[in-house]
């Protein structure tokens, strides 16, 4: 490991460490990695005994389009810091009245729709084949855990949904947004994968936690919902904010007794 490799965390967010008062002293760390710099540093903290990882997606200013995010850099750049579980908070496009905005989606699964973005560590089968298991994108201990604290916190969370993700970075037209509920979506969103694939080949237990930000080109059952806009989902993500800070805090004392301590042979939180 590079002198700049020398960090640790045990949680990792993507998110920006604004989700913390700035009041919180925040180390924070650049973090090389063979698939080239992450979106920015990545700034740790300690809460309830864990060190916490934030990572904005993005980048500072978030000038980094959903296609252009280098997600290999910034999930390995997570598993060599040692997280061993992985919080993804996402905003999102809901394709379904019952899911409304300012409502959480702890989702269950996904529909990848992206298309050429770097999305494996496995470009070349240089040790021979790797297939991953993906049948289940998000850990199901993860997914307790953040229903448990969605509970205590009183936030609206829903047990369970499927992202289906879009290139981006423009939104769905009508068709496709029908058709993507039509296929069993829930929600919408531009980053989940790679994200989560790659989350997996590291073998990190990941979570998507959807923030619903609009109701995506519309809904058939009510004309009156207007299609969405970047000016809205910004808007109605900010406003909200705080509730993904108030779900992260209440999830991490679970968390960190679900993880135990760090150090050769600590536990991931997944139960398999
Ligand atoms: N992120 C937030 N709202 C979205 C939408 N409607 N489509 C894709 N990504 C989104």
């Amino acid at each position: 490991m590079s002198e700049r490799n020398r960090s640790r965390a045990d949680v990792g967010i993507f998110g920006g460490s604004g989700f913390y008062t700035l009041a919180e002293q925040a180390e924070t760390v650049e973090v090389a990695t063979p698939w080239g710099p992450p979106s920015g540093p990545v700034s740790i903290v300690e809460r309830s005994g864990l060190r916490v990882a934030f990572l904005p997606r993005h980048g500072p200013g978030h000038r980094l389009p959903p296609h252009r995010v280098n997600y290999r850099a910034n999930v390995d750049a997570m598993r060599r810091l040692g997280v061993r579980a992985l919080l993804s908070p996402f905003a999102a496009g809901s394709l379904r009245p019952e899911i409304r905005p300012g409502e959480f989606v702890v989702c269950d699964q996904l529909v990848d729709r992206t298309w050429g973005r770097e999305s494996t560590f496995h470009d070349e089968f240089a040790d021979g084949p790797v297939h991953v298991p993906f049948a289940e994108p998000y850990d199901p201990a993860l997914r307790r855990i953040m229903l448990e604290a969605a509970a205590a916190t009183g936030v609206t969370a829903h047990d369970g949904g499927t992202v289906v993700v879009v290139n981006g970075p423009r939104f769905s037209t009508r068709a496709e947004s029908r058709w993507h509920r039509d296929a069993g979506g829930h929600v919408v969103n531009m980053t989940q994968s790679p994200e989560a694939p790659l989350a997996a080949e590291a073998g990190i237990p990941f979570a998507g936690i959807a923030l619903v930000t609009d109701y995506d080109a519309g809904l058939d059952e009510d004309p009156d919902v207007e299609a969405v806009s970047q000016e809205a989902v910004f808007a109605v993500f900010e406003a909200n904010l705080h509730k993904v800070r108030e779900l992260i805090d209440a999830s991490l004392p679970a968390l960190a007794a679900a993880l135990g301590p760090a150090g050769p042979g600590a536990g991931t939180v997944s139960e398999s």
